[in-house]
């Protein structure tokens, strides 16, 4: 079966509290629960992960090579600024596919610029919850065409 990391970034542990207005009122274990259903649907197994320190996700991110196919993530803020997870994503030589719940493209100047952009398979941004959902039909989509 194919195998999906899913690894959530800094401050999505406090998914439905913060700033709902930004990012609504999905908690984050809600949200796990609709990515392990819909994961179930499309014949995939799925691992989810949070993490705060950015040496935690290099770590998860590094994991997927013990167990992974492929990697969706939400690395939160440090999308616009953190090499270090650029490089570990472009380390893993799999497919990536980088999500983010809100627009960035329509808030603020800095959150425009993605620093793993370059390194990723494709963004899904702007969604809410259901980035990440895309995403897993992206991402069965692309592995499956890889086998063929
Ligand atoms: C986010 C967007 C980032 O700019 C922000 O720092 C986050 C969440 C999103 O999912 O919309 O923490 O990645």
């Amino acid at each position: 079966m194919t195998r999906v990391l899913v690894i959530h970034g800094p401050n999505l542990n406090l998914l439905g509290v913060r700033e709902p207005d930004v990012y609504g009122r999905c908690t984050l274990a809600q949200l796990n629960e609709r990515i392990h259903e819909k994961a179930q649907e499309l014949s995939i197994e799925v691992r989810t992960s949070q993490s705060n320190p950015e040496a935690d996700i290099i770590g998860a991110i590094h994991g997927a090579l013990e167990w992974g196919d492929g990697v969706i993530i939400n690395p939160g803020a440090f999308t616009h600024y953190s090499y270090a997870i650029r490089d570990a994503i472009a380390a893993i030589r799999m497919p990536v596919i980088e999500v983010h719940i809100s627009n960035v493209h329509g808030r603020e100047e800095f959150r425009r610029h993605s620093v793993v952009a370059p390194v990723v398979y494709g963004q899904i941004v702007g969604f809410s919850a259901n980035s990440y959902l895309l995403a897993l039909h992206a991402m069965r989509d692309l592995l499956e065409e890889s086998r063929r």
